[in-house]
């Protein structure tokens, strides 16, 4: 079976660049994004291609070759469902707020719904993706409303999980470590269906680097690896600590551990702790799945891994105030950086905004600034945690436009994203500038030791030195 249209459901972080580079290299393919959210559609379709809504390093070159070819946005996911051989779902799937699995469990609302709309509206075969982060035997429940409120039509699932990070997205979709297809190997028909989707990646990736697995394997082949990644930074913040304490280098404790070829150097930078979409939510979907299988030893062993990344935001913002002679009521507190990472306008589950909540607690003045990142999603971010009122968050959190301004005449700066731009500041003037004494509190040991000891900073680096 040869693939002509393909249709994606969610045009988020991980719909828009995936469907994009699936465009840019298969000329031949009609893709459509669609999403239920207008005014994101509008600003993929937006003139000038520096405005669509999601920043990836790459992203807006390829929108430019493929928008209009064979790559559209469209609200119209009918039509877009209607049309397509093959059908992505890329919905987001939150943890849930309410009811059982409170906190723990994934939110599969999303997907029922895009299955039910997929059901009702298709006239012919397709093959449904499973894009999006799932708890095991997912597929399952898909098939079951798929085949129970379709049309008699026949649907094939697979499950091919993204391991794209973001701020590399591009990157890490072009020259994928590897590509995972979960189908129903045991057919025929699940078979041709795994084989459609390897020649859509085939157009790009060598054949070595696509894995074929059963649904189960690949759906928690994801969660695994999310898993995985996420205790290399808790066990290595775990050792911060540790390493404050003792006087031991946490970078210097990281490359020896790291060159032992069995252990691998990436993944060991300790920081103010994990954020983004992914890690806490498959992990504590994790949980939740052993918990359900009864298997209270392994739930408590992965729990452990968000335990340990909360200890270590909490403690970053409590050395704050300690080191602030205990109180930070009515200072001001510069923080740069609010994105989980660099060189994304992403800021789910950041550390920054769990910081500045603290601080806020102890009725700080805090002024933002981050490169990419909005003011108002910098408020939104505050009032979803429910802890202040608007109010007090829009008067004591002020957002500013340069790293100068937010540290001018203020008490402490504070570094949470590893932005580039921070290394190249004119630390010194910023100094002068600041009320003295004036401390920095680096939370992604971005500056290093040498220039930490250059300018007359109150220095506190996560992990020593
Ligand atoms: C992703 C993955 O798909 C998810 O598995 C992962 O675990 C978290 O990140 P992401 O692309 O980052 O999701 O989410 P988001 O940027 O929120 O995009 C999802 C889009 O789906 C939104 O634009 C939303 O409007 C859209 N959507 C949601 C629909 O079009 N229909 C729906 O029914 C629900
Ligand atoms: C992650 C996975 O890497 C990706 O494969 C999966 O598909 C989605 O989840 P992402 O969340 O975009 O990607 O970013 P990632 O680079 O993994 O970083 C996650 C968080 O860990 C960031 O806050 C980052 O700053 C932090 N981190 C990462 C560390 O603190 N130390 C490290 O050594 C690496």
């Amino acid at each position: 079976m040869k693939i002509k249209n393909i249709c994606c459901i969610g045009a988020g972080y991980v719909g828009g660049p995936t469907m994009a580079v699936i465009a840019q290299k298969c000329p031949e393919i009609n893709v459509t994004v669609v999403d239920i959210n207008e005014k994101r559609i509008v600003a993929w379709n937006d003139e000038d291609v520096e405005n669509i809504p999601i920043y990836e390093p790459g992203l807006s070159d390829i929108v430019k070759e493929a928008r209009g070819r064979n790559l559209f946005f469209s609200t119209d996911v009918d039509a877009a469902i209607d049309k397509a051989d093959m059908i992505f779902i890329s919905v987001n799937t939150p943890t849930k707020t309410y009811g059982i699995g409170k906190g723990m469990a994934a939110d599969l609302k999303f997907i029922e719904l895009c299955a039910r709309q997929i059901a009702r509206v298709s006239k012919n075969d397709k093959i449904v993706v499973e894009k999006s982060t799932l708890p095991v035997r997912t597929a399952e429940a898909l098939k079951n409303i798929l085949d129970n409120t379709g049309n008699g039509v026949n649907f094939q699932i697979l499950s091919n999980p993204e391991f794209l990070a973001e701020g590399t997205a591009v990157q890490d979709l072009q020259n994928p470590d590897r590509i995972l297809i979960g189908g129903d190997i045991d057919t025929a028909e699940g078979l041709d269906a795994v084989q459609a989707l390897v020649d859509v990646y085939a157009h790009w990736v060598p054949e070595e680097n696509i894995l074929t697995t059963n649904v189960w394997s690949s759906e928690l082949s994801k969660l695994s690896a999310n898993a995985f990644l996420a205790q290399r930074i808790s066990s290595i913040n775990a050792m911060s600590e540790l390493c404050e304490k003792t006087g031991a280098d946490v970078d210097e404790v990281a490359k020896a551990v790291g060159m032992d070829s069995r252990i691998g150097p990436k993944f060991l930078k300790a920081s103010v702790g994990f954020g983004g979409s992914c890690f806490q939510k498959d992990i504590l979907n994790l949980v939740y799945i052993s918990k359900s299988f009864g298997l209270t030893e392994v739930a408590d062993y992965w729990e452990q891994v968000i335990i340990m990344n909360d200890h270590q935001k909490r403690r970053f913002a409590s050395n704050m105030v300690k080191t602030l002679y205990n109180t930070v009521s009515g200072k001001k507190i510069a923080i740069l950086g609010w994105a989980f990472k660099k060189d994304t306008n992403d800021t789910r589950e950041s550390a920054a905004i769990y910081v500045t909540d603290y601080l806020l607690n102890e009725q700080a003045d805090v002024v933002v600034y981050d490169p990419k990142v909005k003011a108002e999603q910098i408020y939104v971010d505050l009032e979803y945690l429910g802890t202040h009122s608007s109010e007090e968050i829009r008067n004591r959190v002020k957002v500013v436009n340069t790293a100068e301004e937010a540290c001018k005449d203020a008490h402490a700066v504070s570094i949470l994203t590893e932005w580039d731009e921070f290394k190249n500041l004119d630390w010194k003037a910023i100094y002068e500038n600041m009320l003295k004494p004036a401390f920095l509190f680096d939370g992604r040991r971005l500056l290093d030791r040498k220039t930490k000891e250059e300018i007359g900073f109150e220095f506190y680096s996560i992990g020593g030195y």
